[in-house]
């Protein structure tokens, strides 16, 4: 493996890599790497023959300067991951080289970057993801680029944006990969103190009563996401949402029905985490 951090030598990487007839599989991470990035980065092994990994923790996507500053940085660990999972390349540009002075430009998904995380992290965090996402495809042009659905709002707008600007690239959505007491892997999870580790399941606990809400034929969202909500309290962590949405557009349906995502996120103590489940609820 080899590790870049000018955009003219991806591209020249990427040039010799078709040259010889590969596919290229892009994974856009922000380092910290755990089991969920090497799923991601597995999956890209399995699927394309030239393997990028890129690191950049974009201050763009940010609204915290402290969660930014808090955010773990280990360059050297990530890269020797990265090259026993057989990664050819990692991209992990300075923040100069993605945002040249002057830089001025953005990229929006309208509405679908406005709830769930957008009402609380703010529309410009989704905007950062879009505009970094769209710069990184620009840079390595993949043919498959890996997304994580614990990311599930990102994933849905990273979608939208190939679509609305006929990007030419495959995203490819890998399921969620969780430790063996079922708390989704998060890049944030080693932040978590002792009791906070234990208090972080009850992310998971709301999304197996919503479910088995679904389950046993409840279809109003609101009253499904209240037990949920309450779920989670019992369990000593005040959700900062719930929603149950359509899992194409992030709109709120009453009665559920079709493909439904139950997102959820929380603070336990300093540290912001999410999860979610999509169910494919029956028309009633
Ligand atoms: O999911 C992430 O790690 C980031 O949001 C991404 C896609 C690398 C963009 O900075």
């Amino acid at each position: 493996m080899i590790v870049v951090r000018t955009i003219a030598d991806v591209r020249r990487a990427v040039r010799e890599a078709r040259a010889r007839g590969a596919t290229v599989g892009l994974v856009p991470t922000m380092g910290a790497f755990h089991a969920g990035h090497l799923s991601l980065m597995r999956a890209a092994r399995m699927q394309t023959g030239f393997v990028i990994v890129s690191l950049f923790v974009n201050p763009a996507q940010f609204n915290d300067p402290t969660d930014l500053a808090a955010y773990p940085r280990d360059e050297a660990r990530d890269a020797a991951m990265a090259a026993a999972e057989g990664v050819d390349v990692l991209f992990a540009p300075t923040a100069d080289a993605i945002y040249p002075a002057g830089f001025a430009t953005a990229v929006m998904v309208a509405l679908l970057n406005e709830p769930l995380c957008g009402a609380f992290r703010g529309p410009e965090h989704f905007q950062g993801v879009a505009t970094v996402v769209t710069k990184l495809f620009n840079i390595v042009t993949p043919d498959v680029a890996f997304f994580g659905q614990k990311d599930a709002q990102q994933a849905v707008i990273v979608r939208r944006l190939v679509r609305d600007l006929d990007l030419p690239v495959r995203v490819e959505v890998c399921p969620t990969v969780r430790e063996s007491d079922g708390l989704a892997m998060s890049s944030r999870n080693v932040r978590l103190g002792t009791q906070e580790r234990v208090r972080a399941l009850a992310l998971q606990y709301g999304l197996q009563v919503a479910t088995a809400a679904i389950e046993n034929g409840a279809r109003d969202g609101t009253r499904i996401a209240e037990l949920a909500r309450t779920a989670m309290h019992d369990r000593g962590v005040e959700a900062e949402y719930v929603e149950l949405v359509s899992a194409e557009h992030l709109r709120p349906m009453t009665p559920l029905a079709g493909e439904i995502l139950v997102a959820v996120a929380a603070h336990v103590g300093s540290v912001r985490l999410i999860d979610n489940v999509v169910i494919r609820v029956p028309p009633t």
